[in-house]
C-alpha cells in the first residue's frame, strides 16, 4: 500500500482522513480526487496543501477518463470512496444526482480499479492473491433503515434504505459486494453512524443548529426531536477506516459506531445552553419525509477482531466541536454567505 486515492477528500470527513493518512504514514502517497462541488472546500487542507506527498485533483469520479489518467499516472494501489452525495434532505428534493455519483461513480471507481490491478474473473478473493491492493468504500448505517426502541444494526442486518440517500449508499455497497464476488476484488465495506466535528458543513444538524444559535436564528427541529442517532466524532471515524484498510479480511463489512446514542433534541438544547442562549430559539417543524426514526450500531465485529474502539466520549466531542466553530467562524461565514441553502423548505416544494 503505497499510493492511495482518497475521493472526496475536500469533504468533511475525507479532508478528516486525508490530514490523519499523511499524519500516521510517512510512506504513503496521497491523492486526494474531489469534484468540489458546494460541499467540498480546499480551506479544509491549506495545512496539508504544500507537503511532496500529497496531491489534489479536482475531478468527478464519473468521469471515466480522467480517473483512467489518475490511476496510470499515479500507479493507484489503494481507493477510499468518501466521494458523495451526502445530505437526506438534498436528497429528497433532488435524487438523481445522488444516483449518479453514489452509484455510478463507485462502479467507474471499481471498474478503474478493476483494470488497473488486473483482477479477472475468477480470481480467488483473498488479500494475498493481489498484494497491497484494496478498494475500501465508506458507506453509511442508513443502509440498514430505521430501528424501534430496541436493537442494533449488525453487519448482517437486511438493507433496508428509506430515503434517496440511503438507498443510493444501499446500491453502492451492492455493486462494491459484487465485484468482490464475481471479480474478486479485495474490498471492505464500512458502515458508520451519524459523525460530528471540525470542518462538517453547516446543513447538518450539528453545526446548523451551532452556526443558527450562535446568530440567534430558529433552530428547526424535524417531527418531536426524538429522533435517535448514535453520534461518532470524525477523528475515530478516519481511525476506524484506516484500521480496517491496513487489518480488515476482504470481502468483510465492518460497523462503525460511537456507542453514543442521543436524541436530537438533546443535542439542540445543550448547544443552546452551552451558547448561553434561549429555548425559545427552538422551533418544532412538521416532520422530514420517510424520516428513520433511531439508528444504533452494533460495533463488536471491529472491536473483537480488529481492536479498535472509539476514544472520544459524546461530552467531550461536542465540547470541542462547539468551540472549533467559534474558533474558525470565518470558515463558516465564507460557507453560509455562498449559495448554501437549508434545504428543509424545499422538502415538501418537490
Ligand atoms: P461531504 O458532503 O462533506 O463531502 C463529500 C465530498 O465528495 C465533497 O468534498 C464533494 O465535493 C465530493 N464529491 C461529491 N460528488 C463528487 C463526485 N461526483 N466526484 C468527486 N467528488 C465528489 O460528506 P461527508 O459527510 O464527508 O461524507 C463522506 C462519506 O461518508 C460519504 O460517502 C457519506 O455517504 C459517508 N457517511 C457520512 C456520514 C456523516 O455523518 N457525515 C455518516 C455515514 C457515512
Ligand atoms: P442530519 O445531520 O441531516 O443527518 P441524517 O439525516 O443523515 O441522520 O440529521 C441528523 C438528525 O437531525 C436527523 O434526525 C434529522 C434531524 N435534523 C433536524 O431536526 N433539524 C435540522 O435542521 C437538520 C439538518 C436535521
Amino acid at each position: 500500500m503505497k499510493n492511495i486515492l482518497i475521493t472526496g477528500g475536500a469533504g468533511f470527513i475525507g479532508s478528516n482522513f486525508v490530514k490523519m493518512m499523511l499524519d500516521r504514514h510517512l510512506g504513503y502517497k496521497v491523492i486526494n480526487v474531489d469534484a468540489l462541488t458546494y460541499a467540498g472546500n480546499l480551506e479544509n487542507l491549506k495545512d496539508v496543501a504544500g507537503k511532496p506527498n500529497y496531491t489534489f485533483i479536482k475531478a468527478d469520479i464519473r468521469d471515466r477518463a480522467k480517473i483512467d489518467e489518475i490511476f496510470s499516472t499515479y500507479g493507484i494501489d489503494t481507493v477510499v470512496n468518501f466521494a458523495a452525495e451526502s445530505h437526506v434532505d438534498r436528497s429528497i428534493v433532488e435524487p438523481e444526482i445522488f444516483l449518479t455519483t453514489n452509484i455510478l461513480g463507485t462502479q467507474v471507481l471499481l471498474d478503474t480499479a478493476k483494470k488497473h490491478w488486473k483482477i479477472k474473473p475468477g480470481d480467488k478473493y483473498c488479500k494475498e492473491y493481489k498484494p497491497g491492493v484494496k478498494f475500501l468504500q465508506v458507506s453509511t448505517d442508513e443502509v440498514y433503515g430505521a430501528l424501534g426502541k430496541k436493537g442494533m444494526f449488525m453487519e448482517t442486518s437486511p438493507l433496508l434504505p428509506n430515503s434517496p440517500y440511503s438507498a443510493s449508499k444501499a446500491g453502492a455497497d451492492m455493486i462494491v459486494r459484487a465485484y468482490h464476488q464475481t471479480f474478486g476484488m479485495p474490498v471492505n465495506i464500512t458502515r458508520c453512524s451519524n459523525n460530528y466535528g471540525p470542518y462538517q458543513f453547516p446543513e447538518k444538524l450539528i453545526p446548523l443548529m451551532i452556526n443558527n444559535c450562535l446568530k440567534e436564528k430558529d433552530l428547526p427541529v424535524y417531527g418531536d426531536g426524538m429522533q435517535v442517532r448514535d453520534w461518532l466524532h470524525v477523528s475515530d471515524h478516519c481511525s476506524a477506516i484506516d484500521v480496517v484498510l491496513h487489518k480488515g479480511e476482504a470481502g468483510e463489512v465492518y460497523n462503525i459506531g460511537g456507542n453514543n446514542e442521543k436524541a436530537n433534541i438533546e443535542i439542540v438544547k445543550f448547544i443552546v445552553v452551552t451558547l448561553g442562549k434561549s429555548e425559545s430559539l427552538i422551533k418544532y417543524v412538521k416532520d422530514r419525509p420517510g424520516h428513520d426514526r433511531r439508528y444504533a450500531i452494533d460495533n463488536t465485529k471491529i472491536t473483537t477482531q480488529l481492536g479498535w474502539a472509539p476514544v472520544y466520549t459524546f461530552e467531550r466531542g461536542i465540547k470541542e466541536t462547539i468551540e472549533w466553530y467559534l474558533n474558525n467562524n470565518e470558515w463558516i461565514e465564507n460557507i453560509v454567505s455562498g449559495d448554501y441553502v437549508h434545504y428543509y423548505d424545499k422538502m415538501y416544494r418537490t
